[in-house]
């Protein structure tokens, strides 16, 4: 009996490690990529959860979801809203995954899908966070203009160049960092 405990053990062990090891991987290759995985910090999220003001049945993406930190501290929050995040990498969706299959209570209403968020269609969206780069905040510009009045999109770090059609609220954090809120008109 022992024997087969230690076993699973050493296999579940190692599967941690492995998976560990690539995440560690995966976030210094990801600088190598237009926009880099570096998730939103802890402090950020609480202020974004609160900033975001979904309503029942809105529906929100995280464009770029990485690990799933953001989608899951959102459903925690909005209990009847489907969330969805948009990842184009393998390892950041296989951890949002996992991070989501010991939550079964969100099965339904959170989402990671494979998607480049350069080509996707956001018009059904309510609510968008998006923690990004400058540039691609420049490409998808055109892609925001066209969303429904009323939805809202949160950039953390990273305003829009244009805010016309859009009201925008600055939520200064510190020296560095600011939340940018922009509602559609
Ligand atoms: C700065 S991280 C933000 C992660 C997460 N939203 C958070 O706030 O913790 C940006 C994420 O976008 C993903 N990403 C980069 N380019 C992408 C693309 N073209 N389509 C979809 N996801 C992309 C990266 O893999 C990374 O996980």
């Amino acid at each position: 009996m022992l024997m087969i405990f230690l076993f699973i053990l050493q296999w579940v062990f190692g599967l941690a490690l492995v998976l560990f090891l690539g995440y560690i991987a995966y976030i210094m290759i990801s600088f190598k990529n237009p926009v880099p995985y570096v998730p939103t910090p802890r402090r950020i999220v609480k202020i974004i959860v609160g900033m975001a003001e979904i309503k029942e049945g809105e529906k929100v993406c995280d464009l770029g979801s990485g690990s799933g930190k953001i989608l899951i501290a959102l459903a925690k929050k909005n209990k009847r809203n489907l969330i969805i995040g948009v990842e184009k990498f393998f390892l950041p969706r296989l951890v949002s995954q996992i991070r989501l299959f010991f939550r079964p209570s969100f099965k339904k209403r959170v989402q990671v899908v494979k998607a480049d968020f350069f080509n996707i269609d956001l018009h059904s969206f309510d609510v968008i966070y998006c923690f990004l780069t400058p540039e691609a905040m420049r490409i998808l510009e055109p892609k925001f203009k066209c969303l429904k009045p009323g939805s809202r999109l949160i950039s953390y770090m990273f305003p829009l160049e244009d805010q016309a059609g859009f009201e925008e609220t600055i939520e200064h954090i510190s020296m560095k960092d600011s939340v940018y809120l922009y509602k559609k008109i």
